[in-house]
């Protein structure tokens, strides 16, 4: 079957246009897109290094920063016919790049890189160090998880062996997964002598995709722990997550003008607002719903910044402080 999606087409032997998919070579999976849309967006702004596409699959995503962006892409999976079916995206797009069929630990190694994408079914525990040593000074992590149940429904105890922080189910459960997530990755990276910056983060579906900046120094390694912290959240107290930014805004400025698909442009309007607050909050109180639009006009009105967030589509972020947003909604 034939595929567009951003200036590619490639051919897939099964094709999942919603949810994760079932597990086969060359099987391609739609609900990523925003995801890839991400990857190519963010490198297109940044100074173009060497890529490499890790697991790479269909190769949909380094082929598609391979033609729309002036980075060096490298393609591997450890799956010879995932090989073979690379090789023939790559002549349907006329892209002439390297391709590797090795087990992932080989292919990180292999060199240093710029960017490193690890896009695995499931978690990444695992993966994550060995992408991080091989990055250069400043190189940066694209690194997929899909096993947000574990920090968000009933197993919440295989999230905290995994990741290693109590997580919440509920309202709030996706930003916290997030943040745990990010935490995850920055302790990784400190562990090794390397301070992880969050350049962009994305909850989505049924996966959580992170991208982060990693510069190499024991003294910047401690600072980026400052922000990991326990947080009280509905009485509980979950974490340690990240609570710092989770968007380089000059980044995010510079992302703009991509030619997003629509679902994607929906979901990046939101990234600015996300930083506004930690958590967010409701269109309601004690005794009814407001409409949203009339809470984000009234806290316009009066100055402040405010939107909507991924994290919960009834969520409003702003930078109203909490007793004054309470009294606001009360009074409308
Ligand atoms: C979720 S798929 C990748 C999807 C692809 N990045 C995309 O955007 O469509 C995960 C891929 O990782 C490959 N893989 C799994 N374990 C691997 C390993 N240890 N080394 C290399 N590739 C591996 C699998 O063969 C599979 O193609």
């Amino acid at each position: 079957m034939t595929i567009r999606e951003g200036s590619i087409e490639i051919e897939t032997i099964s094709t999942f246009e919603k949810g994760p998919g079932k597990i086969s070579p060359g099987f391609y999976n739609r609900t990523m897109e925003i995801s890839r849309d991400l990857t190519v967006a963010l490198l297109k702004s940044l100074k173009p290094g060497i890529a490499l596409d890790s697991m790479a699959g269909t190769g949909i995503r380094g082929l598609r920063i391979a033609k729309e962006t002036d980075w060096q892409v490298v393609l591997n999976d450890r799956d010879s016919r995932n090989t073979e079916i690379q090789k023939s995206n790559a002549k349907l797009n006329s892209l002439d790049l390297e391709i590797q069929r090795s087990d992932y630990f080989c292919a990180v190694s292999s060199r240093k890189w710029d960017y490193i994408d690890v896009d695995p079914f499931g978690t990444p525990s695992g993966l994550v160090d060995a992408a991080v040593i091989n990055l250069k000074n400043d190189g940066i992590l694209g690194v997929t998880m899909t096993d947000t149940a574990n920090l968000e429904g009933k197993s919440l105890d295989k999230g905290k062996r995994i990741y290693g922080a109590k997580s919440i189910a509920g309202k709030f459960s996706r930003e916290i997964s997030t943040r745990i997530f990010v935490k995850y990755i920055i302790e990784r990276g400190a562990s090794l002598g390397r301070a992880g910056r969050p350049l962009l983060v994305l909850r989505y579906g049924h996966f959580i995709r992170a991208f982060v900046r990693f510069k190499k120094g024991n003294k910047v390694a401690d600072d980026s722990l400052k922000d990991l912290k326990m947080a009280e959240v509905e009485g509980n107290s979950v974490g340690p997550l990240y609570t710092g930014r989770l968007y380089d805004p000059d980044l995010l400025g510079k992302m703009t003008d991509f030619g997003f698909s629509e679902n994607s442009k929906k979901m990046f309007a939101n990234f600015e607002n996300e930083d506004l607050m930690f958590l967010f909050f409701e269109n309601s109180n004690e005794f009814r719903e407001v409409r949203k639009t009339r809470i984000l006009d009234e806290l316009h009105n009066r100055g402040y910044k405010a939107g909507n967030t991924n994290f919960n589509d009834k969520g409003i972020k702003s930078n109203v402080d909490e007793k004054e947003y309470r009294n606001m909604i009360r009074s409308l």
